[in-house]
């Protein structure tokens, strides 16, 4: 059947509804992990608008309850696990509740049978690469009151033109940035990852389709686009006529209307001299790079199947600080790899050291069923890992404090966001690299507005500053 014949069917039941009991149902989305995560999760909320559900302005005035998951990590995991105590609880007094749990931890086959057995208050079920059959879920479930279990790779319904997608346009977080997938899936198989194994293989979508979602964006009033995907460097490669990233960005660039583009996550593999050129040149692309590291050791970065070297990572960095003047680099750090010595910690130490990171997400490795490194002898002690993470974080939270406090004095353009002011009025806004900024407007801005904003003090996590 057709997509939206499931969606008018939903429609014509919710109307209904609403004429028995007064008011649209409402939905509720708790959304975990990664941007991707965050835009799907728009795209799930446009669905449910176009069906006729709106949103609730809290979880527990909701009649549908959704969970949008992450596997990365096992704390993750288990924070959602515990959220989902809040559904269990209502659904005793509220038996029409309607259960929905989706994304990456579904499609992992241990924690599918787990939540499938135990949590049997769950009503619908659904993976990462079938969330456009979510109508058609929906609607069966409500039709026949039967739980509905679909965690299938059908990858064939990315097909990135349907209503749920031109519903997502106008369903945003926030109505002045969004994301857009340029690819889904990752092919890199590092020894520690899930995604692989939970998103699939990975697959690029056609610039002409990207472009037309950008424009019918930027045209609806968005002014920041971020370009999504597991490993954008590695974008086009499979295209029938293929495209390098750095041709799309350009090509992104030339959209009017747009005030700022960024893009995420970058391989360090797969950073082309093609790319830094494109990033020095497209005035609208945000001089950041977020290029995880992982580990500074050459011996476990070819334990951890990353494909480059710690000579490889420096040289690429000097690289795009010497071309791209002024650019911010972020980055990922796993500590506590299986195998992982002190000596592989110190040179992570050094590259940190070497590189003077603008911001760096750490990570306590956590052992995933079904990856290499599961099945990797030598863990290291919890008590090392913990140590080692401390240290970790007082080598790289100075150096960014320092950094952030070399630009007191300098005036940095910022995009005003939507956050309610603090109190005396403060505003907040981004940095061109994504930094926070506290600041004090001259006149009442509007979300989406870039200002130039004189820095007057700066913290390790943000910097506040006055209109200039
Ligand atoms: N343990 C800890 N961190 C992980 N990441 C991915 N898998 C794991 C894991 N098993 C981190 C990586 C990646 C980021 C999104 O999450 O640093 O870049
Ligand atoms: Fe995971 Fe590596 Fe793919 Fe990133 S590149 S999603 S860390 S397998």
């Amino acid at each position: 059947m057709n997509p939206d014949m499931y969606m008018q069917r939903l429609r014509a039941r919710t109307d209904k509804e609403t004429l028995a009991v007064g008011r649209r149902p409402r939905f509720f989305i708790n959304t975990y992990g990664c941007q991707m995560n965050a835009r799907e999760s728009e795209q799930l909320s446009g669905a449910l608008e176009l069906a006729g559900f709106e949103p609730a302005p809290l979880e527990t005035e909701a009649d549908l309850v959704l969970y949008n998951t992450c596997c990365v990590r096992e704390n993750a995991e288990n924070k959602i696990i515990g959220n989902l105590g809040l559904s269990k609880f209502r659904k005793e007094t509220k038996p029409d509740l309607i259960v929905v749990f989706c994304g990456c931890m579904a499609r992992e086959k241990e924690m599918l049978a787990y939540l499938t057995e135990r949590h049997g208050y769950i009503d619908i079920i659904f993976g990462t690469n079938n969330r456009r059959r979510f109508p058609e879920m929906l609607c069966k479930f409500l039709e026949t009151g039967q739980r509905v279990i679909d965690v299938s790779d059908d990858a064939q319904t990315d097909a990135p033109e349907s209503d749920m997608d031109a519903r997502a346009l106008v369903a945003r977080h926030r109505q002045y940035k969004t994301g857009v997938n340029v690819m889904y899936g990752c092919d890199n198989f590092c020894a520690y990852c899930i995604v692989p194994y939970v998103r699939g293989r990975e697959r690029s979508r056609e610039p002409g389709d990207i472009l037309r979602e950008v424009a019918a964006l930027a045209d609806d009033g968005v002014k920041e686009i971020m370009l999504l995907g597991q490993n954008v460097n590695s974008y086009g490669a499979n295209l029938k006529s293929p495209v390098t990233f750095a041709e799309l960005l350009r090509k992104v660039n030339g959209v009017g209307k747009l005030s700022r583009i960024r893009f995420m996550t970058s391989h360090p593999k797969d950073f082309s001299d093609e790319l830094i050129d494109a990033l020095r040149d497209c005035e609208k692309v945000c001089k950041s790079v977020h290029l995880p590291l992982q580990s500074g050791s050459g011996r476990v970065l070819a334990a951890m199947n990353r494909r480059y070297t710690q000579e490889g990572y420096l040289a690429l960095t000097e690289r795009l600080r010497a071309s791209v003047p002024g650019v911010a680099i972020t980055t990922d750090i796993i500590v506590g790899f299986p195998g992982e010595t002190e000596e592989d910690f110190l040179e992570t130490l050094r590259v940190v050291n070497r590189v003077r990171f603008e911001g760096a997400f750490t990570f306590l490795y956590s052992k995933r069923e079904g990856t290499p490194a599961a099945k990797m002898s030598d863990a290291v002690p919890a008590q090392i890992m913990k140590d080692r993470f401390k240290r970790l974080l007082e080598t790289v939270n100075p150096i960014i404090l320092a950094k952030n406090q070399s630009r007191v004095g300098e005036t940095v353009q910022v995009m005003a966001e939507d956050d309610p002011p603090g109190k005396n009025g403060t505003l907040t806004g981004r940095a061109d690299d994504n930094t926070l900024v506290h600041f004090c407007g001259k006149n009442p801005v509007a979300p989406g507005e870039l200002l130039n904003v004189r820095i007057t003090e700066a913290k390790t996590f943000y910097l506040t500053g006055t209109e200039a």
